[in-house]
């Protein structure tokens, strides 16, 4: 456990690097999130390692991204929301989120639900084949509107989400060993673990390093999710023919037909989050103990992703959302290096 004033020392020096090289205050504020991210224990409870104290509430634990100041892909700025003030429970009349739904979602895709009172809707349930049940149980209904089960966010609408209340991804997460030229499992330098690697994206929309996982299509099961998106985000399936799209879906089922390990189900803490539209994963880690089926899959970035690569498992990697806490649970599960 790094002591936090030495963590504020770093953010510090980091936060300066970062100004040095010209990046953006966004990329400072997630940098500062990321310190703040939580965490599993071997047992499933939460733990911080943030400058702060833990901060845990009866809902779950505090969201920190889905108040980052200013909401992802626009100038829209949220009202600050202070710690104490997140939960719903928590009396405050002068709270005045700002309303912001992306121009992207207004012009009624495929993907997104239409407004409030233009369409008869079923929350808490499987509404046709939209799922609107949330694994953190029934959520309020106010004004027509689903309530973001881990409280305020400082915006209100859906932003860049589709659905108003859940919306659900999947995310696969797919390691192997880091091996030596003789084949022998690489131990870190420093925790003598030996260290797992993932396949990671780099997300187009922020520039961020990720998990590649991807929303659950109306009606989809999750374990069909996860294997589409890895195609689609990891090997570029979507460019493929369709000869070509069928010899790859043989090559990567038995991987994800093997049984994974779930490592998360529930809410995520994303920047995208408002007070009426929030993300909740499954997270699945499909692991190949040999590396022989993975090291030879012809990696290639497609749909939402820029980049993909082999990435170590390593906590001093930044991540998107919450993924960082779920690679820590895979590395706990598998005894390796985190
Ligand atoms: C991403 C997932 C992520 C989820 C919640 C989705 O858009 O594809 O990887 O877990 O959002 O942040």
């Amino acid at each position: 456990m790094i002591h936090s004033s030495l963590r504020r020392y770093w953010i510090g020096h980091i936060r300066l690097a970062l100004t040095l090289f010209g990046l953006p205050s966004a990329a400072s504020c997630a940098l500062n999130n990321h310190f703040r991210d939580y965490q599993f224990s071997s047992t499933l409870r939460y733990h911080y390692y943030s400058t702060g104290e833990p901060v845990m509430t009866s809902s779950g634990v505090l969201h920190v991204k889905s108040r980052c100041p200013q909401y992802p892909g626009s100038q829209v700025k949220r009202c600050p929301v202070p710690d104490d003030k997140v939960e719903w429970s928590q009396n405050w009349p002068e709270y005045s989120p700002v309303s912001h739904t992306d121009p992207a979602v207004t012009k009624k895709p495929k993907w997104a639900d239409p407004e409030i009172g233009k369409f008869s809707v079923k929350f808490n349930a499987l509404d046709g084949e939209v799922d609107r049940t949330s694994f953190e149980g029934n959520y309020r209904v106010e004004n027509g509107k689903p309530l973001n089960p881990r409280g305020r966010t400082g915006v209100t609408g859906r932003g860049l989400l589709g659905r108003w209340g859940p919306n659900h991804a999947a995310d696969p997460i797919v390691t192997r060993w880091k091996m030596d030229k003789k084949g022998a499992k690489m131990p870190h330098a420093v925790s003598k673990r030996p260290i797992l690697q993932f396949v990671s994206i780099k997300r187009k929309d922020c520039g961020e390093w990720a998990i590649p996982g991807g929303m659950v299509d109306p009606g989809e099961q999750i374990s069909l999710t996860l294997q589409r998106e890895f195609s689609e985000e990891a090997l570029n399936s979507l460019a493929m023919s369709a000869s070509d799209k069928t010899k790859l879906h043989a090559r990567i089922t038995n991987l994800f037909k093997s049984p994974g390990i779930e490592v998360y189900k529930g809410y995520v803490d994303d920047p995208r989050n408002t007070d009426n539209a929030w993300m909740e994963t499954v997270a699945v880690n499909f692991h190949d103990e040999s590396g022989d089926s993975v090291s030879e899959l012809p990696l290639q970035a497609g749909d939402d992703a820029g980049q993909v690569q082999w990435v170590d498992v390593d906590s001093s990697f930044p991540l998107y959302a919450s993924h960082s806490s779920f690679l820590e649970r895979v590395a706990k599960e598998r005894s390796a290096h985190w």
